[in-house]
This record gives C-alpha cells, sequence and structure tokens, in this order.
C-alpha cells in the first residue's frame, strides 16, 4: 500500500522540491488519551522521523518544519522547558543518524532567546551534518514569519546607512536572500497538520504561491503514508502564478 503510494507519485508528475510542514495537534493527540500533554510532543519526535524519512523515499529536496514558533515562548514555563529538552534530545539521538543519511540540518529563526546548551546542541547538528546532499531540512524553531522579514529589513537598512547598498537596488531577491530559508526555493506544498486552517506566522514571504493542503492528522499520528497522499493531491494541482492556466 505505502510501496503503491510511493510508485504512484514517482510516475504521476513532478515531486515537490521544498515541503514545509505546520506540525500541529500535538496537545489534542495527548489530551484525546488523557495524558499530559508532553506526551504529545514527545510522540511528535517520531513523527518528524517519519517525514524525514518519507521526503528522502520521494526524492523530496528540501524539507522545512515548524517545531516552536515565537509566540510559543509564551506557553506555560514548564511546557517551554520540556519542548527545549526535547529538542535537545531529538539533536543528541539523531545527529550521527542525519549524518549518515545525508540530511543537512539547519535551525532557522531566533537564536538569542536560546539558553547556551541548545545553543551549543543546535550549533552542533549543523556543524556535524553540513556535508549532507540527499535533504535539507530546515527546523524552525523560535521563528516568525514577521519577525523573519522585520529583521531582513533591519539588515537592509543597515546596509543602505553603511552606502554598502543603494535603496533603489532593493529588489524581490534582495529580500530573500536574508531570510534564514535562502538558498532554498520556496516551498511547493505547505502541509497543515491537525485541521487548522491558517499559517499561524509561518514562512509569509515564502508561501507566496505555494499550495496548501490541510489534513485533519494530529501531527503525533501524521506518518509516511499522509505525506505520500500529500504529494498525490499536490500532483493533481494547477499551478497557475497569476498566469492563465494551459
Ligand atoms: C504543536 O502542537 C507543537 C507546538 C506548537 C510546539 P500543539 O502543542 O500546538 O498542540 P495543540 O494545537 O495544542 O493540539
Ligand atoms: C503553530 O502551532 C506553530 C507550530 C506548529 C510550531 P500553534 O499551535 O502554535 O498555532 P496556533 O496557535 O494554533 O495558530
Ligand atoms: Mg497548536
Amino acid at each position: 500500500m505505502l510501496k503503491d503510494s510511493l510508485t504512484r507519485l514517482k510516475t504521476n508528475g513532478d515531486v515537490p522540491r521544498h515541503i514545509a510542514v505546520i506540525m500541529d495537534g500535538n496537545g489534542r493527540w495527548a489530551q484525546s488519551r488523557q495524558l499530559p500533554r508532553m506526551l504529545g510532543h514527545h510522540q511528535g519526535m517520531r513523527a518528524v522521523r517519519e517525514a524525514v524519512e518519507g521526503c528522502i523515499d520521494a526524492g523530496v529536496q528540501v524539507l522545512t518544519l515548524f517545531a516552536f514558533s515565537e509566540e510559543n515562548w509564551a506557553r506555560p514555563a514548564d511546557e517551554v522547558s520540556s519542548l527545549m529538552n526535547f529538542l535537545d534530545e531529538y539533536i543528541s539521538r539523531e545527529t550521527a543518524k542525519l549524518r549518515r543519511n545525508g540530511i543537512k540540518t539547519r535551525v532557522l529563526g531566533d537564536r538569542s532567546r536560546f539558553d547556551s546548551r541548545t545553543l551549543t546542541a543546535i550549533e552542533r547538528v549543523e556543524r556535524e551534518t553540513q556535508e549532507g546532499t540527499r535533504l535539507q531540512l530546515g527546523l524552525c524553531i523560535s521563528y516568525s514569519g514577521r519577525q523573519e522579514l522585520t529583521r531582513a529589513a533591519r539588515l537592509i537598512a543597515e546596509e543602505v546607512e553603511a552606502g554598502a547598498m543603494d535603496p533603489d537596488d532593493i529588489s524581490e531577491q534582495s529580500v530573500a536572500e536574508l531570510l534564514y530559508t535562502a538558498p532554498w526555493p520556496d516551498p511547493d506544498l505547505l502541509i497543515c497538520t491537525s485541521g487548522e486552517q491558517r499559517i499561524s506566522n509561518f514562512l509569509l514571504w515564502q508561501l507566496a504561491y505555494t499550495e496548501l493542503y490541510v489534513t485533519s492528522v494530529l501531527w503525533p499520528d501524521f506518518a509516511r503514508g499522509e505525506l505520500f497522499d500529500a504529494i498525490l493531491d499536490y500532483q493533481a494541482r494547477e499551478r497557475r502564478f497569476g498566469q492563465v492556466g494551459s
């Protein structure tokens, strides 16, 4: 069954080069089982493995996962610290495997709020996987789209102020080059889990022409099969980018 959809998606049309995912529903997954929310986050790490391996199977080149938003810092302190612990745990458990499997991993977001332990873990996974060429994995942590764009505006202003850039030379490309996602292409497909039909401040610039796929599956239940279904659905779309259809 899984193999069937994999064979089908390889012959069906273009596989998205870049897939982005809003990994939502961990809390509801736990609550529906009368379990603490933390266990939902823990189970969510298994789903990350599924998504990463599924992208490699399908031949996707870039996978960007929304793991923790800037707004999520305002959650109760014990939830935030558990999430940071899971992140450290994920990195220390997976770094060797990511490296072995050719998965170049980068953390996208505002690093100023991480404690030194998390920062060290992030720098380590980035350093040790930097030669990977099979899949580019972006983990958005302490990330918000508005903050990313505000940062780009500030960097441009600094260049202008320093006389290194003329305001007339500011282009869409020069903005895109200052986003955390540079030099990746924009996502072709965004998967929203847990049935939420909103962007939640994710990749606001990059999603301009991305195809959206909403599934009611809660993130901890997400597996390769859901990923393949999303890709098959994507392959039936007609992307027009504002032009007239074929
Ligand atoms: C997504 O799951 C993970 C993070 C936002 C960190 P949630 O924790 O938002 O789960 P729900 O939305 O409450 O079910
Ligand atoms: C979006 O989920 C952020 C992540 C998945 C990391 P949230 O649960 O924080 O978003 P809202 O509040 O439902 O929009
Ligand atoms: Mg949520």
